[in-house]
């Protein structure tokens, strides 16, 4: 199946595998990439070695195009430019806070500017500076997200855009892709439904966590960090909606220290990275300094395989699906479910 996005990023099928933090490894990546897909690295929770590296072993095992997710605000954002640049990466992806300075080395270098977008004016503003393509996602979707689904999104942003539009937040098959696809997108990306592959390298008790979830009590909260989320509400997340201010910023402080501990970033990188983020999110420093709450009890789940006691981002598909099935597998059977459900709708015609 050929779309502008397959054209753009050189993949057989419109379908990407987002970035997720401690999720999106170098397998996860090539797995998709092999099976036709295009696969972004998760180099948001890397250092510029660890990306680099990460791009090493992609490269070891696909010979196939592939991406790479960074924040441009971070300290190490204009080394991992370099770093793509250098290895030929084939697209990158961001969100908040775009440096038009970065985006146009990228773009000189031939490397497709791809960021993810939750509203209209943000997707105006992404195109504006430089984007080749969005990736619009509805309130459905996993991790950070905005307020509005992605049934009365999608075609606000095509509608009003002239690059292709990939569609995400609760996408899992191929009824889903034939669908974004009516609306006018390029294709689709899915977070959540990769995460819940055989090759993610997500613990397995975490996994069926995942697996034994609801669609109700996947929920959207801004306790974690400050701006909304949505993840599982489990355990961990019932404590943090009923922490006080100060038992709050007490767990910050010593989120902070644990991960610069655990990261040997100075502290100074730290709460440069902290100053950084409170000015392009408007976000007040109380709610900055929870920034540092994410990537501890985000790993306690997804890395150490505790899945009660750390925190679970998700898209709310995850209710709604209920297997582990190998990467290569789940794309062949949405692009089968995706010609059935053409073929289907070309018959409503001809009767
Ligand atoms: C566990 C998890 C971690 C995520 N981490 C990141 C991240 O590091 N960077 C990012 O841009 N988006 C991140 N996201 C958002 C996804 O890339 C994607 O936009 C979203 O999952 C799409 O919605 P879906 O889950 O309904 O497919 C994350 C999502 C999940 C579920």
């Amino acid at each position: 199946m050929q779309t502008s996005l397959t054209e753009l990023l050189g993949c057989r099928y419109p379908i990407i595998q987002t970035a997720m933090g401690w999720v999106a490894d170098p397998a996860l990546v090539s797995a998709t990439c092999e099976a036709g897909g295009f696969g972004f690295l998760a180099g948001a929770v890397m250092t510029p070695a660890e990306v680099e590296a990460g791009i090493e072993q992609i490269k070891a095992k696909t010979d196939q195009p592939f991406g790479v997710n960074f924040h441009m605000y971070t300290p190490g954002a204009s080394e991992i430019v370099d770093i793509c640049i250098r290895h030929g990466v084939r697209a990158v992806s961001y969100s908040r806070s775009p440096a038009p300075d970065m985006i146009a080395r990228l773009k000189a270098a031939g490397v497709v500017c791809i960021p993810t977008v939750g509203a209209l004016q943000h997707a105006v503003k992404a195109v504006a500076m430089g984007a080749d393509a969005v990736v619009v996602q509805g309130c459905e979707g996993g991790g950070h997200t905005g307020k509005v689904a992605s049934s009365i999104l999608l075609p606000q942003v095509i509608s009003a855009l002239d690059v292709p539009v990939v569609a995400a937040g609760g996408y899992k098959d191929g009824r889903g892709l034939v669908a974004a696809l009516a609306c006018g997108a390029a294709g689709i990306a899915m977070g959540t439904r990769f995460l819940m592959t055989r090759e993610s390298p997500v613990p397995q008790l975490t996994k069926a966590r995942y697996v034994g979830a609801r669609a109700e009590e996947i929920i959207v909260s801004t306790k974690l960090d400050g701006l909304p989320q949505r993840m599982i509400n489990n355990e961990c997340l019932q404590t943090l909606e009923h922490k006080s201010k100060v038992g709050m910023l007490l767990l910050a402080i010593r989120n902070g220290l644990a991960f610069t501990k655990l990261t040997g970033a100075s502290l100074f990188s730290m709460l440069t990275s902290a100053w950084r983020m409170k000015q392009s999110n408007r976000l007040g420093f109380g709610q900055t300094l929870m920034a540092a709450n994410a990537p501890m009890l985000i790993q306690e789940a997804m890395v150490k395989g505790h899945p009660q006691n750390g925190i679970l981002p998700s898209g709310q598909v995850a209710g709604v699906i209920d297997d582990l099935p190998a990467v290569a597998d789940l794309i062949n059977d949405i692009m089968c479910e995706a010609e059935d459900t053409i073929e289907r709708l070309a018959a409503l015609q001809k009767n």
